[in-house]
């Protein structure tokens, strides 16, 4: 298998075109959830290049060949919720055989550090390529913990499935997690006070769900 680049940029011109609709603060929840998983299955692509390959045997109506398949154990994706959801679902339907996973995390008003909620993984992790989708790459602290839960679960391949990433989060997962490859549609300028990105999309769960 190759191994990605620690970071990956998706520059394709779809995915660049849906992006900016979804950036646009008049673009509606339904739209927005629709490009999402428009998007998410184009990055898909970039995220899973490299997978290793087998042959079977099958018969095509000419004659018999040894046909390219996908290798080894399913892959495991897993959504940091809630905002994962979003691009879980459109990667599904990629990869449908997939096994899903979630992390919960909250944030402690008082350390401002992520607490887990909820965390329910497939089995063999070990064995298997580990996608971990949020579509925020922001201060870079849950995704970070969210990595360390991954690890602690026994996974040794894992990539980073993104549709915004600020540089404060691509450092930090940098420094934390270096063997983690991130994909990510665009990286943005910088954080605001609030932790949000900018020139960013908002809150990407609640652009996704509707919610304020
Ligand atoms: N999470 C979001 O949903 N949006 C941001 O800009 C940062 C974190």
């Amino acid at each position: 298998m190759t191994t990605p680049d620690h970071l990956t940029h998706v520059t394709h011109p779809l995915v660049q075109h849906k992006l900016t609709i979804m950036r646009d603060k008049a673009t509606s929840t339904a739209v927005f959830r629709q490009l999402l998983r428009e998007i998410s299955q184009l990055l898909a692509y970039e995220v899973t290049r490299g997978l290793p390959l087998t042959t079977k045997t099958i018969e095509t109506p000419m004659q018999a060949m040894d046909a390219p398949v996908l290798d080894g154990k399913k892959l495991a994706l897993v959504s940091i919720l809630r905002a994962g959801n979003g691009l879980l679902d459109g990667v599904l339907e990629l990869i449908p055989s997939a096994r899903v996973g979630f992390v919960g995390l909250y944030r402690d008003e008082e350390t401002l550090q992520p607490v887990e909620y909820y965390c329910k993984l497939p089995d063999a992790m070990g064995e298997r390529l580990v996608i971990a989708v949020d579509p925020m790459l922001a201060t870079g602290n849950s995704s970070v913990a969210a990595i360390d839960l991954l690890k602690q679960s026994g996974a040794t391949n894992i990539r980073f499935l993104c549709l915004l990433a600020a540089p404060e989060g691509i450092a930090r997962m940098k420094a934390a997690h270096p063997d983690v490859p991130i994909v990510t549609a665009a990286i943005d300028e910088k954080l605001n006070e609030n932790g949000y990105i900018v020139p960013g999309l908002g809150d990407a769960g609640d652009r996704m769900f509707g919610t304020k």
